[in-house]
């Protein structure tokens, strides 16, 4: 009898839990107070018959040290619980994370793929280091070019083969030479020029070429793209004007000028009173430059043009010192979400 009391007794302890120190204290009266089930075990214990009498008394004895040890340990797992909960505000809302910003310069070139991505275009890259063929080479760069002096492009002294990209022309090269017409490509990248570093220049920045060839794409088309271009990022009533210059790569080649918003044309400072400011260079591509790329000229032709993403970037947002883009400054990164 008193074997299965003991038995059920040390079950129902082994298993006791509690939510706080009043529970520990009302389990330690319900089995260790003087009238607790283990004190009255001990008071059965005079009835036990003399040679069960060391037995039972070491099974009631361990009965109790258990129960005692039990509640030692529920009350000190309250304890640790409790005082975390009094050095925590468990009610206090989470710090919030502060979320970084886009660069200007990547907004800048993420709102131009878009633009261009509407009317077919898509991004390709190509290597910031080259070689000479693929940077001037291909590109109808006769070899005494000035662009090919030490003053403009980095070099390898060891081999004058390899070049840091002086404009991302060098990826219509590279698409040319690797896939047959239609071709409708956006190349933005980094480009690498030897020049004096100030607010206006820099030793790197930042380019995005277009190139269109197909059967019959002819200087209207090309037109059609940067006024459409031009419309959508800097507004509906940007005028573009085009004036003939010359590239290697392009014949015939022209600049082109966005009317300026500061006036509205009226003439200011930042277009130095013309009215108009310069935003890119293009043209229909040279047919040397198809030749070179084994694109038969007769079949196809094609257009092409370049811009700088800093000099965009300066238009929409009048960013003053050109060394601001690449200075990781916070405070100014922090002004373009
Ligand atoms: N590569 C020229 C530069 O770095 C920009 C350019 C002009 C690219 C005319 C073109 C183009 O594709 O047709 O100044």
């Amino acid at each position: 009898m008193i074997r299965e009391k003991i038995a059920k007794i040390a079950a129902a302890v082994n298993d006791l839990t509690a939510k706080s120190q009043e529970e520990v204290e009302a389990l330690r009266i319900q089995y260790l107070s003087k009238k607790g089930q283990i004190s009255e075990l001990f008071d059965d214990f005079r009835n036990v018959p003399k040679e069960d009498k060391r037995e039972i008394g070491q099974l009631l004895n361990q009965l109790r040290d258990a129960a005692q040890n039990k509640l030692v340990e529920l009350k000190a797992i309250i304890d640790t619980t409790q005082s975390t909960a009094d050095k925590h505000d468990l009610t206090r809302s989470a710090d919030t994370i502060a979320l970084g910003t886009r660069h200007p310069l990547s907004l800048v070139k993420e709102e131009i793929i878009d633009i261009f991505s509407r009317i077919g275009f898509s991004v390709a890259e190509g290597p910031e280091i080259e070689d000479d063929w693929h940077v001037f080479g291909a590109l109808n760069f006769p070899p005494e070019h000035p662009a090919r002096d030490m003053q403009d492009t980095f070099f390898i002294e060891q081999n004058p083969d390899v070049v840091l990209r002086t404009h991302t022309s060098s990826v219509q090269t590279r698409i040319m030479t690797s896939q047959q017409p239609p071709i409708r490509v956006l190349c933005p990248g980094r480009v690498y020029r030897n020049e004096a570093i100030s607010y206006r220049a820099h030793c790197f920045f930042h380019q995005i070429e277009g190139l269109y060839i197909d059967k019959n794409v002819s200087f209207a088309d090309l037109k059609q793209a940067l006024l459409y271009f031009a419309k959508e990022m800097f507004g509906e009533e940007t005028e573009i004007r085009l004036r003939p210059s010359y590239f290697p790569f392009t014949e015939p080649s022209a600049e082109m000028d966005i009317s300026c918003d500061l006036c509205g044309g009226k003439g200011c400072n930042f277009c130095k009173h013309t009215g108009w400011v310069e935003i890119l260079g293009c043209g229909m591509v040279d047919p040397n430059v198809l030749k070179a790329c084994g694109i038969d000229p007769d079949v196809y032709t094609g257009y092409a043009f370049g811009m700088g993403v800093e000099r965009i970037a300066n238009l929409k947002y009048r960013v003053k010192d050109l060394r601001m883009f690449s200075e990781n400054d916070v405070r100014f990164l922090q002004q373009f979400q």
